[in-house]
């Protein structure tokens, strides 16, 4: 039985009145890549605001580990979302600070015994992680967008998540930096044996790194499959093939995410 860290329960979620998602289930297994895909205004990052605890489902649970999330008081709610990483686009870094102090606020934080030098050496390691060793002063705006996914990814590692989530990382991204960052991700997953939660739309992504896939469907506000790319390819329903294969033979200008 492989280990199951996320179990998602027939959730539904939405905005006041508005529901934008209907009984949603799936489970995310230990040291697995998970996409989240469907065009846009499906629903991806607000499934991804639910599993990372900011928003409450309309209905449904969310398990963390079997641990029934939504039934727990605030204070271990937030220390079950320390096992959490995001990644956030454009990274999110505080601007006004070195990369080396971007990561070691958030250790500072939870770890208050850490000494200045063991916070220097953390910062060094997760830099390294991501291929950004040697950048400890550098400030945000000396970097390239890459990099700077890059140095935001450093500090989502910072608190050595269990679960890292990413939306839509490679927006912004030129084609070859898109590729390096989806090959960081497997390499994290392989080395730290994290699970992943990748929100995108972008067919090579998908291609390169999904273990299991969700796919959301605009019209239908619920899942329209979930299981391995490859039985998604072979035997998923039409609008997730179509989803799939839109880029074959298209003419650039027609690619357009089905809607
Ligand atoms: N804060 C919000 N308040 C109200 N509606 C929202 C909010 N955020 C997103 N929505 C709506 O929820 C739907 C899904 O949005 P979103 O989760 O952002 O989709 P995706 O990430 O797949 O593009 C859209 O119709 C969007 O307009
Ligand atoms: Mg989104």
């Amino acid at each position: 039985m492989e280990e199951c860290v996320i179990q998602v329960e027939g959730l539904s979620a939405g905005y006041g009145q508005k529901v934008v998602l209907r009984d949603i289930h799936f489970s995310l297994r230990r040291g697995e890549v998970f996409v989240v895909m469907g065009g846009s205004g499906c629903g991806k990052s607000t499934l991804l605001r639910h599993l990372i605890g900011l928003n409450r489902p309309l209905a449904g649970r969310m398990r963390l580990h079997g641990e029934d999330f939504w039934a727990q008081d605030s204070a271990r709610r937030a220390q079950l979302q320390r096992q959490f990483g995001v990644l956030y686009q454009d990274g999110a870094l505080w601007s006004g600070m070195t990369l080396r102090d971007n990561i070691a606020l958030p250790l500072a934080t939870y770890h208050p015994h850490l000494s200045g030098d063991e916070l220097d050496e953390l910062a060094a390691l997760k830099l390294a992680l991501v291929g950004l060793a040697g950048c400890e002063g550098l400030y945000p705006a000396e970097l390239s967008g890459g990099m700077r996914k890059r140095a935001g990814l450093a500090r989502a590692l910072a608190l050595d998540p269990q679960v890292l989530f990413f939306d839509e990382p490679s927006a912004g991204l030129d084609p070859l930096s898109s590729q390096a960052l989806d090959q960081l991700i497997l390499e994290l997953r392989d080395s730290l044996g994290a699970s992943i939660v990748l929100v995108t739309h972008e067919l090579p992504s998908i291609f390169a790194v999904a273990d299991t896939c969700l796919f959301l469907d605009n019209q239908t506000r619920t899942q329209a499959a979930l299981g391995p790319l490859a039985e998604l390819l072979a035997h998923g329903p039409e609008v997730v093939q179509r989803f799939l294969r839109r880029g074959e033979g298209a003419p650039a200008a027609t690619r357009e995410i089905h809607r």
